[in-house]
């Protein structure tokens, strides 16, 4: 039996890497849904839209295409969108476009499109309460800012980017502040997601978690069958 999972929860509380390693794991398709925000904030960039101006941006989406590879990667126009879109600029342009409302309307029916079958985890910050609300097994991960901050840093050192620490803290504690008080869809734990705090997990202890909490709603869907 397939079942379909969402992940929410907040900028660099591992999602993304927990999403990955479990779809591995279950044979399952991982979609990244922050990739689409953030390849819409990249492409707008690049044509000199302004990421406040919603019509130009629902306009230029209107002629974007978006694909997915077999394993879930995102293409758009043709491309497959990687490491151009994981900068700071992107950062913040995405939880710039994230606020429109007709931007989220069209990326949403996207996502909503393709996991119409079972099989897909999705990880982003609305997908328990508004683009899979029947998903089976919804998790909420949060981890602590410091944690949060900590992690990106490291990440962003290894991969040369010269940030320091308390830019990246401050840059995520005003998304986190962004991303949950926008008037369209802001982060929200569903009522009936699990939250999962991984502040003092490892990236091994938080997938063994979820795998375990997803046998045990396998199981209990089986039963009522
Ligand atoms: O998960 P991420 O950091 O790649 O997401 C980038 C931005 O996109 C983030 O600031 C919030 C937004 N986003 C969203 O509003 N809804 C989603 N389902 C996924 C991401």
């Amino acid at each position: 039996m397939k079942i379909n999972i969402a992940i929410d929860g907040p900028s660099a509380s591992g999602k993304s890497t927990i999403a990955k390693r479990l779809a591995k794991i279950l044979d399952y398709v991982h979609i990244d849904t922050g990739s689409m925000y953030r390849a819409t904030a990249y492409k707008a960039l690049k044509n000199g839209i302004h990421l406040d101006d919603e019509a130009s941006v629902v306009e230029m989406l209107d002629h974007t295409e978006f694909d997915f590879t077999a394993q879930g990667q995102l293409i758009m126009d043709g491309n497959l969108v990687g490491h151009e879109v994981r900068n700071t600029e992107c950062d913040r342009g995405s939880s710039q476009v994230s606020r429109l409302q007709n931007v989220r309307a069209k990326l949403v029916s996207i996502q909503q499109k393709i996991t119409l079958k079972k099989g897909f985890i999705l990880d982003g910050r609305d997908i328990g309460t508004v683009v899979l609300p029947d998903a089976e097994l919804k998790i909420f991960q949060v981890a602590f800012l410091l944690e949060r901050a900590k992690r990106r840093h490291q990440e962003f050192h290894e991969k040369g980017n010269p940030l320091s620490f308390d830019e990246v803290y401050e840059d995520l504690r005003s998304r986190d502040i962004a991303d949950s008080t926008r008037t369209y869809s802001p982060l929200k734990k569903a009522d009936d997601a699990i939250e999962l705090d991984t502040s003092f997990l490892s990236i091994d202890e938080t997938v063994e978690k979820i795998t375990q909490l997803y046998q045990e709603t396998v199981e209990r869907l089986n039963q009522h069958d």
